[in-house]
């Protein structure tokens, strides 16, 4: 084995996607369509430990708490890579942002850990294989393989072989920018899996939901082709509420927003009506990300800076995919 070191972006879905087929492979219940973000990232680095007969983790330079380290491990065993190891290894994941609190740290970690472990024991797969295998860690970690617009497929197969993503445009295709209003912290209350589980067993709108999505995924498509933002941005509204009121209407309904995330919603809609080409959309959690032009970055920075509620604003461009940054042996 060599010890690699991977980075992943995080992406943020305008299609999104809620619910899952087959739990155990993590097969999505429907396609979804994201960008990746150039701001965000996870560095994962995989070392061989000489003197030592044990694992060990290491998040964001900490000791990683056992909930996450078997997270790694139990990943590592279903993907079928910890034979491949020969010796205890040493994990090291950095997020440049807040883990856990909607920004998607589960999507990067995840793509960075695959393309790490992969190439670490010799493995030189192809961008699908490796969305393959990520999708089996988290289902958006399937996009953060790819760099740019990218559009994760269900799949037909039952073993989940073609449940993989696609990038639709690279990270040059487009200049748009994504403004991340980070409005808490915290680690959320529910986790996505745990929520779309919940979601697909209680709601009355599920089976709704899972059929309306195709049509949502063709005039995203449509709408990225011809760069039509209005497009873009209204059926990433759509999409993101869609997704929100399906999570609120299982039992117990599931609400990720705070206060803060509704007067952001309305501050949007209320920013469109006066001429700014604005739109919203919104994570399992409580952040509101607003999607701009670059050359209207300042002017939504100065009308987002001074609202009560915000903690931090990220602000992001469109990111490349998955890349190796560094391998010895
Ligand atoms: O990556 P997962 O399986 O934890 O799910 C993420 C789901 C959403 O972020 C809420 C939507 C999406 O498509 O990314």
């Amino acid at each position: 084995m060599k010890n690699t070191t991977a980075v992943a972006h995080s992406n943020i879905a305008l299609i999104k996607y809620w619910g899952k087929s087959n739990q155990h492979l993590n097969i999505p219940a429907v396609d979804s369509i994201s960008i990746t973000l150039k701001e965000l990232y996870t560095k994962t680095t995989i070392k061989k430990l000489e003197d030592s007969e044990s694992d060990s983790f290491f998040l964001d330079n900490k000791p990683a708490n056992e909930k996450q380290s078997e997270k790694v491990r139990k990943f590592l065993e279903l993907i079928s890579l910890k034979k491949e190891f020969n010796s205890a290894l040493r994990f090291d994941s950095e997020n440049n942002f807040p883990t856990g609190a909607g920004l998607a740290s589960s999507a990067s970690g995840f793509a960075a850990l695959t393309l790490a472990a992969t190439n670490s024991v010799g493995l030189d797969l192809t961008p699908s294989e490796l969305s393959e295998l990520a999708r089996q860690g988290s289902g958006s970690a399937a996009r953060s393989v790819f760099g740019g617009f990218v559009h994760m497929h269900r799949g037909k197969d039952k073993n989940g072989k073609d449940a993989v993503a696609e990038q639709l445009f690279d990270e040059n295709y487009w200049d748009l920018r994504l403004l991340i209003l980070v409005t808490s912290t915290k680690e959320k209350d529910i986790g996505s899996t745990e929520g779309m589980n919940l979601t697909a067993s209680t709601s009355p709108y599920y089976n709704s939901w899972i059929q309306s999505t195709n049509n949502d995924i063709d005039e995203m498509k449509n709408a990225i082709v011809q760069k039509d933002f209005e497009k873009v941005g209204e059926l990433a509204e759509f999409s993101c509420l869609k997704m929100h009121s399906l999570a609120m209407s299982a039992n117990p309904g599931i609400i990720y927003w705070n206060e803060y995330t509704v007067k952001l919603i309305s501050k949007v809609r209320e920013l469109r009506k006066k001429g700014f080409e604005v739109f919203f959309t919104i994570d399992a959690g409580p952040q509101v990300k607003v999607l701009c032009f670059p050359s209207d970055v300042e002017k939504v920075q100065n009308e987002f800076k001074n609202t009560s509620g915000i903690q931090q604003i990220i602000t992001t461009s469109i990111g490349p995919s998955a890349y190796i940054v560094g391998e010895n042996n």
